[in-house]
């Protein structure tokens, strides 16, 4: 048993060498990309005409929606500018947990989908706390397509309400190989 071991060690040493020589030699010349992607997010709130959010779990009938232990579907809609007219570049979809005892934040898990523009086919995987009141600051946790293996965070904040749509302003930083 104890020779077997030490075989292994002398064996397997020089190409620890060379591993140690192959992986310097691809950090070395890897290259990463790092961008910030800016848009507008517009949610068709939850009861309104061709809403892009539905209450799934709603453990508070007579309360607002973010009563503790809700959970909520989107598939918001991403687009160039503030204006609903301005052009779409992709959906939110995802899913929002009312996981806060207070009512300030909560739980959400949201594929950001680009379906136009240079991102075209490409999606981030946003994770993290949405608070109401403040800026919103989630982590990107990886993607699909170009953003393969992506890590950054992202920045979002309401900047209009109405009593049917909700818009936010995002701005996603990231790095990816
Ligand atoms: C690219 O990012 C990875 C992960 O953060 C890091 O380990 C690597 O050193 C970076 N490469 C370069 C060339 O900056
Ligand atoms: C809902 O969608 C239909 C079909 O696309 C459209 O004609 C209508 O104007 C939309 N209504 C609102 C309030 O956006
Ligand atoms: C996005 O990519 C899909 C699939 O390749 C393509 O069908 C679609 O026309 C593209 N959309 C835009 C706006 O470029």
């Amino acid at each position: 048993m104890l020779n077997y071991c030490m075989m292994e060690v002398v064996v397997s040493f020089p190409s620890f060498i060379l591993f140690l020589l192959l992986s310097s030699a691809t950090v070395a010349f890897a290259q990463n990309y790092s961008e910030h992607l800016h848009f507008y997010f517009l949610e068709r709130v939850a009861g309104s005409p061709n809403a892009t959010a539905a209450v799934s779990v709603n453990l508070h009938p007579e309360s607002p929606v973010g009563g503790f232990g809700n959970i909520g579907v989107m598939d918001d809609i991403l687009l160039e500018g503030p204006e609903p007219s301005s052009p779409v570049i992709g959906r939110a979809q995802g899913l929002v947990v009312y996981s806060d005892l207070t009512g300030l934040s909560a739980t959400t898990a949201v594929n950001l989908v680009f379906t136009a523009g240079e991102h075209n086919g490409s999606s981030l995987a946003m994770f993290g706390r949405y608070e109401q009141e403040r800026v919103s600051d989630r982590s990107i946790i990886g993607g699909s397509g170009q953003f393969r293996l992506a890590r950054g965070y992202a920045l979002s904040q309401l900047v209009d309400a109405t009593a049917t749509t909700l818009t936010a302003e995002f701005d996603v930083y990231i790095t990816y190989p």
